[in-house]
Formats: C-alpha cells, sequence, structure tokens
C-alpha cells in the first residue's frame, strides 16, 4: 500500500553494517506512534479473515509487530530463534544472508498440523532468512501458511519474493 506516513518515516542508514549495503531502519517506523497505528491496522484488516491460528516471528525484528498482532487476532506466537537460544528440542535450518551464513530454529513442538500459521518479519531483502523459516514451518505441516513483511526491498538487484512463489504473501511497503 506504500503509505506516504511510512516512506517518510522510514531512516536509511547508508554503509551499515558494512560498505555498499543500505541499511533500512525499521526502528524509526516502531517508534512512531502513528506508524505503529497504521501498521498494525494494515496487519490486522490484512489476516483477521484467514483463521490464523499461530504466528511464527523471525528474530529478532519480527517479534515486535508478530507478536503485537497475534495479541489482536486472538491466536499464539511462536519464536524463529537464532541459535543456542531455545531451551527445549529444536529442528533448526540454515540459510545464506546479504552479508553472511545463519541459522534458525524453532522448538520441535510449536505447531500442530491443525494450524493455519502466519510468518512475519519486518523486511525482505534476498528472502533467505524467510525461506528458511518457511522450510521450519512446513516441517509441521500446517493446514495453511501465510507470510507478511512490513518492508520488500526490490532495489539494489534483490527479487526477495521470487523464493515464494505461489505462497501467499504481503508486505506493507515496497522500496
Ligand atoms: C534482517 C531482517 C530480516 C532479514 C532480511 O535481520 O530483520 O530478518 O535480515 O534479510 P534476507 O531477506 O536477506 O534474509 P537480521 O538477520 O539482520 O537480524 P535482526 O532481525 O536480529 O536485526
Ligand atoms: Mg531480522
Amino acid at each position: 500500500m506504500n503509505n506516504k506516513t511510512l516512506i517518510d518515516n522510514l531512516r536509511c542508514i547508508p554503509d551499515f553494517p558494512k560498505k555498499g549495503i543500505n541499511f533500512r531502519d525499521v526502528t524509526t517506523l516502531y517508534k512512531n506512534a502513528e506508524c505503529m497505528k497504521i501498521m498494525m491496522d494494515e496487519l490486522v484488516e490484512l489476516y483477521k479473515d484467514k483463521g490464523i491460528t499461530k504466528i511464527v516471528g523471525i528474530e529478532s525484528r519480527g517479534f515486535i509487530l508478530g507478536a503485537a498482532l497475534a495479541a489482536r487476532l486472538g491466536c499464539g506466537f511462536v519464536m524463529a530463534r537464532k541459535p543456542g537460544k531455545l531451551p527445549a528440542t529444536v529442528i533448526k535450518e540454515s540459510f545464506s544472508k546479504e552479508y553472511g551464513v545463519d541459522t534458525i530454529e524453532m522448538h520441535i513442538d510449536s505447531i500442530e498440523p491443525d494450524d493455519v500459521v502466519l510468518i512475519h518479519d519486518d523486511l525482505l531483502a534476498t528472502g533467505g532468512t524467510a525461506k528458511a523459516a518457511y522450510k521450519l514451518v512446513q516441517h509441521f505441516h500446517p493446514k495453511k501458511v501465510f507470510i507478511n513483511f512490513i518492508i520488500e526491498i526490490t532495489d539494489e538487484g534483490l527479487h526477495g519474493r521470487d523464493e515464494f512463489k505461489g505462497i501467499d504473501l504481503t508486505t506493507l511497503l515496497t522500496i
């Protein structure tokens, strides 16, 4: 939808965390009350009638609105975490990132086959992180999986959306 208030409040920081990366800083959206309302209202509108039973938030920026949306939708919230953080038995998936390699983990008992799942993260760049989360979620064979990002980056040669052909994917801002 590319709401002007959101675009105007998104901060970009050149050459962070390394030269050549133009870092989209969502903290400036999260700290702004009007932006928080715009984002939450739109997310509720997108997913209120989808029968979502679990939201999977991707550590760490996916926890913020993922958990808030779960509270608004009245569904559960599950964490997809960086390695070694979850205390019980986990499944894990490794992936390449725009800058480095990473792994995410989920508790083995976090999703049931009758769940309808929404995977949420703040940002879609290469799609590597969310693809790993999607593979983890698929391990549980849920009824349906939706994916949402606040921001989709399409400049700098990124085509993260191509990783999710045929999957119900929404984003609030396309840059
Ligand atoms: C960032 C961002 C997404 C991911 C997007 O997280 O929050 O999770 O990278 O990149 P991709 O589409 O190329 O995978 P980061 O790993 O920097 O960690 P953070 O959320 O803990 O800040
Ligand atoms: Mg992240």
